[in-house]
This record gives structure tokens, C-alpha cells and sequence, in this order.
């Protein structure tokens, strides 16, 4: 592992460098950071909203476009006139960017953003080979939906934290191990780019349409 602050974008330039020497290339990039600034926007702070965007949106951007020089210098040989498989790039989103909730406008307007990056980058890289896809994922069990927050969001809708963590279609908690697989499953699909998958036991409203 290499640790790294991916808002500072020459320390994620250095630690995809360090990547490549190691493994001697670059195949697939999870770009996963995140991190929720919360509050009514009419009264949020400037720099709350600025952080937000410097870690769920352009600390993103960064990785992206130290991956993509990175793809490119690979120069990957054609395989037999079916597209070059050229890199992929995937980006943990959120159900933020498609069904906002109160008082965290700083972090679903910044993942909507993210997923906007992800179609764009799809659109430009597609004919390179590389395939750009997002997950879509909500209410997993993590460091930033922690204990504390799980107890007092369960309360606020007088549900037990089990009934809270098992709200959607299927009745049943998401794991980080779904989240995991989904990305996984996304690495397989060879002929997918710029989607979004959905990994969230089911819930309507955030639904992609
Ligand atoms: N937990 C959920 O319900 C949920 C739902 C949808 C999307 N997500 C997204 O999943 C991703 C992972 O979050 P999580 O839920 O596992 O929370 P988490 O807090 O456990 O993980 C976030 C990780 O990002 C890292 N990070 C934060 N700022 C960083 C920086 N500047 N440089 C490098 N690393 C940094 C943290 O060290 C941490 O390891 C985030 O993008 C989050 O927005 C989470």
C-alpha cells in the first residue's frame, strides 16, 4: 500500500507512479475516497461546500487524469481488431447525485458532479479503449456512516437499527462487501461504459432514469 492525500494532486501523480513501477503498469483504478460535509445550504459555509468538491469531485479528476497518462503510455497492443482494452477508471458515487436528502446539498451536488466526470470521461475515452463506469451506492455500514449516525438517523425515524440498515426493496443490509463485488462485476463487463450501478437493496426514488 501507499498512502496519499488525493485532494493534493502531485501526491496522487507520485502514488500512481509508485503503483506502475510496483506492478509494472496500471489496469484498473477504484477511485473511492469520500467524505459527506453536511448542512441546509442557505446557510453553509463556503469552505464547506469548497472542501466537498475538492475531495468528491477534482481529488477525482486528479486520479482520473494521472491514470489516463498512465494508460496511455502503456500503449497496449490491439487484440485481434476488437476495441483495445485500454484502462478502466471507476468512481465511487452515491445516491446523493440521484435522490438528495435534506442537509447534505455539499455532498450530493458534488457527487452529481462526480457522475457528470464519469459520463464525460466515458464520452472522451471511449474510442481509446477505456472503459468509465460509477457505483451508486447507499447506506453502507463504514466510517462515514458510522455508528453514532446509524443510532441517531435510526432514531430519528423511530426504527431499530437493524429495520434502519435493512430499509430498501429487499428488506436486507448492503454491505461494503456488495459495494466491493459491484465494482468487481463492473471490472468484468467488457462492453459497458459510462453506467451507473445501482447497489442499494432497492429504493425507487434513486432509481436511475
Ligand atoms: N457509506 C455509505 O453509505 C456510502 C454510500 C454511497 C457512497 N459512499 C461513498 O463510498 C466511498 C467510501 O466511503 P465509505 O462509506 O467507505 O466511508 P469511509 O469514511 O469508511 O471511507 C472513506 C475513505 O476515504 C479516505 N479519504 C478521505 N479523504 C481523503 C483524502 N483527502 N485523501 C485520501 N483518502 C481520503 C478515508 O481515509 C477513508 O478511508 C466514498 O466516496 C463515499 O462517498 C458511501
Amino acid at each position: 500500500g501507499t498512502a496519499c492525500d488525493v485532494t493534493d494532486p502531485a501526491a496522487v501523480q507520485a502514488a500512481v507512479a509508485a503503483v506502475a513501477a510496483h506492478f509494472g503498469g496500471l489496469d484498473i483504478v477504484v477511485s473511492n475516497a469520500g467524505a459527506a460535509w453536511t448542512g441546509p445550504m442557505a446557510t453553509l459555509a463556503d469552505a464547506d461546500l469548497r472542501a466537498s468538491f475538492e475531495l468528491n469531485f477534482f481529488a477525482h479528476q486528479s486520479v482520473a487524469q494521472a491514470a489516463l497518462a498512465v494508460f496511455r503510455a502503456q500503449d497496449r497492443p490491439q487484440d485481434g481488431g476488437s476495441p483495445v482494452l485500454g484502462g478502466q477508471l471507476l468512481f465511487n458515487v452515491s445516491k446523493q447525485a440521484l435522490n438528495p436528502g435534506p442537509n447534505f446539498g455539499a455532498y450530493g451536488i458534488s457527487k452529481a458532479a462526480l457522475l457528470a466526470l464519469v459520463r464525460q470521461y466515458a464520452l472522451e475515452e471511449g474510442e481509446a479503449g477505456v472503459r468509465v463506469n460509477a457505483i451508486n451506492a447507499d447506506r453502507i455500514r463504514s466510517g462515514l456512516l458510522d455508528d453514532t449516525m446509524i443510532k441517531e438517523r435510526s432514531a430519528a425515524r423511530g426504527l431499530s437499527e437493524e429495520l434502519y440498515m435493512a430499509g430498501n426493496l429487499l428488506g436486507a443490509e448492503v454491505r461494503a462487501s456488495d459495494v466491493a463485488d459491484a465494482f468487481v462485476a463492473l471490472a468484468l463487463m467488457q462492453r459497458t461504459t459510462g453506467a451507473v450501478l445501482t447497489v442499494d437493496g432497492g429504493n425507487v426514488a434513486a432509481m436511475v432514469r
